[in-house]
């Protein structure tokens, strides 16, 4: 396979902590992998006789991670209704019964994955349709275009129209067979998620059996937890048995080392130590919150505590594709909370750059493969332009341009050392 090094300014995260910056960098890509990524005249050395690509004028980070999004809401953008309950029965229940049709499916698929990778999205934790062969659709397309997914088909039976709904037994044979099909497949880009929607659209049976089926086969579990008001006090009178909303589904066996758990917005220090405990994921997803006006999650506290967190777009509640916008949003809503508690900080430029790219990777659990610019990892990043007034000298300076002004500058994405995607 073919070997380069890409000359330009390169950012990307150690660590949590650590941001590291090269102005004039090098980063060494052979195989699809990262041989080696600092300045650029300490490296050309190193690899001399290696092709350089002249980047230079850009900016490349890791690929981002999209840790929550919902496939068939692409077409629903901006139909906003008063809060998550009514926008669900009333817009989208009706979108989703119309993916029934393959064909449709397969359309929105293809302009959901091209946006992702338009917005520098490598790997994206993905809700696809409610219907089997629609979700096989989705795999096809996804495995068409070489984006990381991690997906699965939408699982409900209650609380929803007929056409959504099925029996538990349906929906988990139908499981079995698209994990037996894509799991794993492409080269191990896809994956598949165990998807029972949010405990308001699964009965106790369904949600039991995915989590059987989840401690049989190790594949990841995506659901919904504590995103509004209404939908608490709806959840309360489904389940009266249980004290909290996190115990209907770590009951179920559904708390998992990879579990995502999309907005955690209204979580108490019970629940959140049992989130902890059982090592799963949460999807934070600002702009959606505040679309909905389902909340503000407090960030900032939980940043303190040990929990792996990314950020989601969530779309079609989400109303756009871009890593870098949520995390623009994730600041700009923390700002929001603190002027109304007067109380709590705001994440730092380097915090939210990292929940967009590595700590998206921890959360997905793949941050042994990918993330950041460290030797032997997948080599998947994203190329941004740098204006041509903007002068970038410093981390300071390329976290602020990234961060505020990316998403309209990203012109190439990499996966696995390939160009999946160029602006023309
Ligand atoms: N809760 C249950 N289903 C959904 C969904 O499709 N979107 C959001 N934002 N929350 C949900
Ligand atoms: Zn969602």
């Amino acid at each position: 396979m073919t070997a380069a090094i890409y000359r330009c300014a390169i950012l990307h995260c150690r660590n949590r902590q650590t941001v590291e910056f090269f102005s004039d960098g090098g980063l060494v890509v052979e195989g699809g992998r990262i041989r080696a990524c600092g300045d650029f005249a300490r490296i050309e050395p190193l690899f001399h006789g290696l092709p350089v690509v002249d980047w230079r004028g850009s900016v490349l980070i890791p690929g981002l991670v999209d840790t929550h999004a919902h496939l068939p809401q692409l077409p629903a953008i901006g139909a906003e209704r008063a809060d998550l309950l009514d926008w669900l029965r009333q817009v989208i229940f009706p979108l989703e019964a119309r993916l029934r049709d393959t064909a449709f499916a397969e359309r929105i698929a293809d302009a959901f994955f091209r946006r992702a990778l338009a917005s520098g999205t490598t790997l994206v934790a993905v809700y696809a349709p409610p219907y089997e062969e629609a979700t096989d659709a989705c795999f096809r397309v996804a495995a068409q275009y070489g984006i990381r997914v991690v997906m699965g088909m939408t699982l409900m039976d209650s609380n929803a129209p007929a056409e959504l709904l099925a029996e538990p037994s349906a929906l988990i044979a139908a499981s079995k067979r698209l994990i037996n099909r894509w799991h794993r497949a492409n080269d191990g880009r896809l994956f598949y998620a165990l998807t029972p929607r949010f405990a308001g659209s699964c009965s106790r049976e369904l949600l039991k059996q995915c989590g059987q089926l989840a401690a049989e086969c190790s594949v990841h579990v995506q659901t919904h937890l504590a995103e509004s008001p209404g939908e608490l006090a709806w959840i309360a009178s489904l389940f009266p048995e249980h004290p909290n909303y996190t115990s209907i589904y770590d009951h179920a066996g559904l708390l998992t080392e990879r579990t995502i758990l999309a907005h955690c917005i209204y979580l108490d220090r019970t629940e959140l130590a049992r989130i902890q405990e059982q090592g799963s994921a949460i999807a934070h997803c600002p702009a959606s919150n505040v679309y909905l006006r389902s909340g503000i999650m407090p960030l900032s506290d939980y940043l303190e505590l040990p929990l792996r967190i990314g950020l989601g777009t969530d779309i079609g509640a989400g109303f756009h594709a871009s890593i870098l916008d949520e995390a623009r949003y994730a600041r700009e809503v923390a700002k929001v909370r603190q002027m109304i508690h007067r109380s709590g900080s705001v994440p730092s430029l380097a915090e939210a750059f990292y929940l967009a790219t590595l700590g998206g990777a921890e959360a997905l659990g793949f941050a042994d493969v990918l993330g950041n610019f460290s030797e032997g990892k997948e080599a998947d990043f994203v190329r941004i332009a740098i204006e041509p007034y903007r002068t970038i000298d410093t981390a300071e300076h390329a976290l602020e341009y990234v961060l505020y002004a990316g998403t309209q500058n990203v012109t190439a994405t990499v996966i696995a050392g390939v160009e999946v995607w160029q602006s023309q």
